[in-house]
Formats: C-alpha cells, structure tokens, sequence
C-alpha cells in the first residue's frame, strides 16, 4: 500500500537520502510522526495503517522544507534537551547536546556551595532558555536571571520557562551583555553559551546553520573570540567573590580562551574542561575572594 505508514516513510528516507542528508531516515520518521501524530511504536507495530490526504499533504510540505535543508527542529517547533521539550523558532539557537555537558558543570558548582541559602544564576545569551531553565528544573533554590540582546528569543524563552513550570524562579532581561544589569547586580554563577564562531568561517558552516539560525546566535566577531573577551572584561563586576563563571567554547579555541582569562587578574583556578568527544569545550574560571 502506497500511502501506508511503512512506505511513506521508506520513500520520505530515501528522498532524503538522495538529497545527501545524513540523518535521512531518523528525519523522515520524526516528519512523519508530526503529520500523523503518532509514536515510533506506532508504526513498528501499525506500520500498514494509511494516511489521510491530510496527513500526506502535510508530510510532503514537512519533506520539501527538509530537502530545502531547513532544521527538523524548526519544522517539528520543538526540541528536547536535558529531557526537557522546548519550543524552538528561527529566533532562537536550536540547543545542542554539547550544552547538556556546561549543565552538569553547573549542578556541580552549585552542589558545592552552602546548602542554606538561594544562588542567584546568570545566563548570558539565553536564547531558548535551556540553560536557566534546565539548572531550574534540577536546584529548587535556584533563581536566575536570564538575558539576551534579541527580544524574539527572549519571548520563546519566557515560553520555555512557563512550559517547563519555572517561570516564578527566572527573571528574563534584554540586555547587551551585562549593559542593562545594574552596576550592583552579582552572581553566584555565571554561565554562557555565547556566539562563538569567527565571521568568515560563518559562510562554510552547513546551510541547515547557516541559512536556518539567527546570525546573532552564532557570530562571534572577527577571530569568534569578540564576545567572550567583552565578558571576561565585564564578568569580575558581577561576579561574586568565590563565584564561578562557566563558558561554553568553539572546538579548538581553548588555548586562547585560557589566554584571554588568564591576563584578568580577577579570575582563578582557571581550567578547561572537555566534551564526550574528548575536545575542550567549557571553560570554568573562578572569582577571587579579592580583587
Ligand atoms: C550560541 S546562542 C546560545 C543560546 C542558548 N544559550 C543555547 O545554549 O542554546 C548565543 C545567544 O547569545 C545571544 N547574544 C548574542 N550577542 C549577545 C550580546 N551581546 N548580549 C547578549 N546576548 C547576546 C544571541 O541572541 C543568542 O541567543
């Protein structure tokens, strides 16, 4: 039966893959699961069941947007980090697992600080709000404030913490930087994913990146180091003494981070750390008792 389960997804897989996507078959099934709204167990164990007309104009539109390279995520709206669902739009950065990694940093962190009394995060470049959102979910004594230049994605991250029920504990800011905290304002932890990769390598990335998410969310400057030396100017003033600062980095660029962090007399016990693919990626730097 051609408008079955089955063979609408081996055709969708096999236009996919055609069209050199690496993840043909996972794609179409996750296109086909939308259009039909069902589970993939659904169609191992129905996989004869037809599709209305409905469903097969809505998978073909799903399948010309993929072949047009456009991200699954965007299409399905959705994405699942840190077992949490959050909605995702052009606006914001699709999440990537390698941010799971800097939550983990920042639950230890947290762990080793007293038990008594609330800690006060700050997420620079919140996008879809996976990180104040996530550490949230995981310390109950956890507020943060969360900020990013772009009102659109502040919006889907305001989304994002009243879907996940976190919304009374993050405070949501537009803010260019630090620019629009007060002088005053510190942290027990500071913790960024920030824009980290050089300009001109922009135009090599793959055009599901590239074509598909935000500029700002991926533009790091000249050499992709601009961002992240504007914070470590900027960090030791909101930072508080002993607090920890954790930065999520672009492969190959730990030895200059390192460099940047290491000419601030502000920062110690600075160390990288590195991802499931054995490649420095995180940056923890801790703020002096003094000065
Ligand atoms: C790499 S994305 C990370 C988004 C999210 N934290 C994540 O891990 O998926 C960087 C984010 O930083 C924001 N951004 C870029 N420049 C900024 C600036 N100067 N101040 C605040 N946010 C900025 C972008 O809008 C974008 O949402």
């Amino acid at each position: 039966m051609k408008d079955s389960l089955h063979a609408v997804l081996q055709s969708s897989a096999r236009r996919l893959r055609s069209a050199g996507l690496e993840s043909a078959h996972l794609d179409a099934e996750l296109l086909l699961r939308k259009s039909v709204a069902c589970s993939s167990k659904e169609i191992l164990l129905n996989p004869e069941r037809t599709l209305t007309l409905q469903q097969i104009a809505q998978n073909e539109g799903f399948l010309r947007r993929r072949l047009q390279r456009e991200p699954v995520a965007y299409i399905l709206g959705t994405r699942e980090f840190w077992s949490l669902e959050f909605k995702v739009t052009p606006d914001v950065l699709i999440p990537r697992p390698e941010t799971e990694h800097l939550i983990e940093q920042v639950l230890q962190v947290v762990e080793g600080l007293p038990e008594n009394r609330p800690i006060h995060l700050l997420d620079v470049g919140t996008g879809s709000g996976i990180i104040a959102i996530s550490a949230a979910k995981e310390i109950a004594r956890l507020k943060a404030t969360a900020v990013d230049v772009s009102g659109e994605a502040l919006q889907i991250a305001k989304e994002n913490a009243r879907s996940n029920g976190v919304e009374d504990r993050i405070e949501f800011r537009k803010s260019d930087l630090f620019r629009d905290l007060s002088p005053n304002e510190t942290f027990d932890v500071i913790a960024s994913n920030p824009p980290y990769i050089a300009r001109s390598d922009i135009r090599n990335l793959m055009p599901d990146v590239k074509d598909f998410e935000p500029l700002q969310a991926l533009d790091g400057g000249e050499d992709g180091l601009e961002i992240i030396r504007a914070m470590s100017r900027q960090v030791p003033k909101h930072l508080r003494p002993g607090g920890t600062l954790l930065i999520e980095f672009g492969e190959g660029q730990g030895p200059d981070i390192m460099k940047v962090f290491q000419e601030h007399i502000a920062f110690d016990g600075l160390r990288l750390l590195k991802d499931y693919s054995d490649k420095d990626r995180i940056l923890i730097a801790e703020r002096r008792d003094r000065g």
